[in-house]
């Protein structure tokens, strides 16, 4: 028997590494934490697991219960309000993966399937850079509602972006839509805002595709600094705000899963 896991599964990706696909995918997750829904995070980076140190949950290994069918079920963390799986809760942290074909199959399967999720409101998964196998796998195992596009205002990253788009496409995986990462810098005290990697390709994009801009994040060191000490800007008060673009893309995701239920519920007249 199948049993859906969450009401809404969205995947975070990019095509290019390093635009903050996971920096997203953590903080949004927190995000709707923070708005009181049942949230998971799911990170399908096989080869570069990053979610463990985001979210304060390095070198840690979740525990392993039998369910009462006696099955053995892996118990996620619970971290700042979100259900935490990591591929790297289970593998050392210094090596690299080669997994390919069945045997990343089985890893993902065992992280949607053998997990204590629960009842989730939202599933985030944390795709890895490219369009490769993991896309490929969560898809045929899983109901992907939507996927976010993570994009630098980069050409090159836009052009990367495009193949993922292109690969979700493909896929049947609808665009959720697009966030601009790394936007303008505005360094402290000062108003002047910097364009450190260029304006407007993510507007570009959700128009050539016909979707929406989530949100633009601001390039903000404090963004970085809080992945690196697992501690989620969306979670806690900073000065300048930093977190402040992300609640609002959550609240937007928010938004859509109303509108979805709402047309789940609006029954044709007769
Ligand atoms: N808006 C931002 N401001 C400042 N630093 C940021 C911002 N977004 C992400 N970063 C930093 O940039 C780096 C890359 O981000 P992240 O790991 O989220 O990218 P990614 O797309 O998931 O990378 P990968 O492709 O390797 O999985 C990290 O050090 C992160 O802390
Ligand atoms: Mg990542």
């Amino acid at each position: 028997m199948s049993r859906r896991i969450s009401q809404t599964t969205l995947a975070v990706g990019s095509g290019k590494g390093g635009v903050g696909k996971s920096t997203v995918a953590v903080n949004l997750a927190v995000a709707l934490a923070a708005e009181g829904r049942e949230v998971g995070l799911l990170d399908a980076d096989i080869y570069g697991p990053s979610i463990p140190i985001m979210m304060g949950l390095r070198r840690l290994s979740p525990r392993i219960e039998k369910d009462s069918s006696g099955t053995e079920r892996v118990i996620p963390f619970s971290k700042f309000g979100v259900k935490v799986i990591s591929i790297g809760f289970f593998m050392e942290e210094a090596r690299s993966v080669t997994w390919r074909g069945p045997m990343l199959h089985g890893a993902l399967q065992k992280m949607i399937c053998d997990v204590q999720w629960g009842d989730l409101d939202f599933l985030i998964i944390d795709l890895p850079p490219g369009t490769g196998d993991a896309l490929i796998s969560l898809s045929q195992q899983l109901a992907l509602d939507g996927a976010v596009v993570v994009t630098t205002p980069q050409t090159v990253a836009m052009l990367d972006a495009i193949k993922a788009i292109n690969a979700f496409e493909q896929l049947d995986i609808p665009l959720t839509g697009v966030v601009e990462n790394m936007a303008g810098f505005k360094p402290p005290g000062s108003d002047e805002v910097y364009a450190l990697f260029g304006e407007g390709k993510a507007h570009e994009l959700a128009q050539r595709f016909d979707t929406k801009v989530l949100g633009s994040i601001p390039f903000n060191p404090a963004i970085g600094v809080g992945g690196d000490e697992g501690l989620p800007i969306a979670f806690h008060e900073s000065e300048d705000m930093a977190g402040e673009p992300l609640h609002n893309i959550a609240q937007t995701l928010l938004a859509q899963q109303r509108k979805r239920a709402a047309a789940l519920l609006t029954c044709p007249s007769t």
